[in-house]
């Protein structure tokens, strides 16, 4: 799938407007990756996971689309009750809540919750009785490369004791979440999943409890063009397992990072340069406490566009902090660049400007909404460049 890469010309237009660091939105892309797997997947309710990108731009797009939302806190709460999101377009995912998450989930009167152990049982029942909830399962898949299954689910074996449990603490045990694990590239995991589900339903039934939802959870990759999948191939293979659920079952997905992933675009400035170790060492004006923090937060490897040509030298990418760890990439093969050039870090919308901080005082990136700016220069003629209609790739 394409995604949404701002021109040299764009870029330098916005970084002309606004100072450097800035972390630009596209919700055409945002809605592009959601008709996606509205298309392709359409038995699927989508609830995304704000967790991965919780800009304004993102949320009151994906409302405006029609999305529920997964949320993980009391603050994603608030801030979606604010938007004036319904608590039934919202599921608590969060196999552990804290009590103000389960106060301003009853305030909103979310109704759907998951959990994977006895206590948070007890915990729901006080606070939210009657909740429908689901048991989120262990599934291991060691090749995600976030992999959740060492930090929460339950194992199979357990599953039907602990949903009678919530049955009998007063909640309707209505389904099974599972997580495959972040960012995963093949459907080998999902088809496993699956079939602890199935046996989990046939269980469940045997015992009187009906489950009437399977919550496949979020995974699906960032859908950029060098993921080195099929992400068509990738969800019609998926679709095939979740065909082997009754047409009663009715099935959730908690996208995070797949909705968001590709919709964003950093632009920051090379403000330091100097030759070290073998690398030209850059110092640019954001870095991993910054937008870059998906290099500790989420594994992730960031595509820099340095917009020139040129012999390829081995480059180190560090943010301006005081800290050594302040490393975006090293040995980074890359045209030589000058103080005050600016660079563009593609498909950078996951779990990014989310965790970025303000730490040894550097401000948070500006986050801009592309089609706003480009609608706005457009009008007023400054912008020289592309049309708008060539605009969002
Ligand atoms: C419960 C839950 N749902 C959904 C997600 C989103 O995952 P991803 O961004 O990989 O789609 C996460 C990520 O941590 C999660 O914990």
């Amino acid at each position: 799938m394409k995604s949404f890469k701002l021109t040299k010309e764009q870029a330098e237009m916005l970084a002309r407007k606004y100072p450097t660091p800035l972390a630009v939105i596209s919700t055409d892309q945002i809605e592009k990756n959601y008709h996606f797997l509205r298309d392709n997947m359409p038995r699927v309710r989508v609830f995304y996971a704000m967790k991965a990108n919780p800009s304004p731009i993102i949320l009151n797009k994906m409302f405006q689309l029609g999305a529920s939302f997964d949320v993980a806190s009391d603050g994603e709460i608030r801030t979606l009750q604010e938007m004036g999101v319904n608590g039934d377009s919202m599921i608590y995912a969060n196999p552990i809540k804290t009590i103000q998450g389960l106060k301003a989930a009853a305030e909103a009167k979310i109704n759907k919750f998951t959990f994977d152990n006895e206590k948070e049982i007890y915990k729901m029942a006080e606070y939210v009785p009657g909740a429908k909830v689901l048991l989120r399962v262990r599934i291991k898949n060691a090749k995600a490369l976030v992999n959740l299954n060492e930090k929460f689910g339950a194992e199979p074996e357990d599953a039907v004791a602990l949903l009678k449990k919530a049955q009998d603490n007063g909640l309707e045990p209505v389904g099974i979440a599972i997580h495959v694990g972040s960012q995963t590239l093949s459907t080998e995991p999902y088809h496993e999943a699956f079939g602890i589900c199935h046996e989990i339903i046939n269980r469940a039934g045997a015992a009187g409890l009906q489950l009437k939802v399977i919550d496949i959870g979020g995974g699906l990759p960032v859908p950029a063009p060098d993921t080195c999948v099929n992400l068509e191939n990738m969800v019609n293979d998926i679709n095939r397992g979740i065909e082997k659920f009754p047409p009663n079952i009715e099935i959730w997905a908690e996208p995070g990072r797949y909705i968001c992933g590709t919709a964003m675009n950093a632009i920051t400035r090379i403000i330091g340069k100097q030759p070290r170790n073998g690398n030209i060492c850059y110092y640019l004006d954001d870095g991993v406490y910054g937008i870059f923090s998906g290099v500790f937060f989420d594994h992730w490897e960031y595509e820099i566009n340095p917009f020139c040509q040129g012999k390829l030298l081995p480059s180190t990418f560090f943010g301006p902090s005081c800290d050594s760890l302040d490393v975006i990439v090293k040995n980074y093969l890359c045209p030589e660049l000058e103080i005050d050039d600016i660079i563009a870090a593609y498909d950078c919308g996951a779990y990014t400007i989310a965790s970025s901080t303000k730490f040894n005082g550097f401000a948070r990136a500006r986050v801009l909404h592309w089609e706003q700016e480009n609608t706005e220069t457009s009008t007023v003629g400054v912008f020289t460049g592309k049309s708008k209609c060539e605009a969002v790739i």
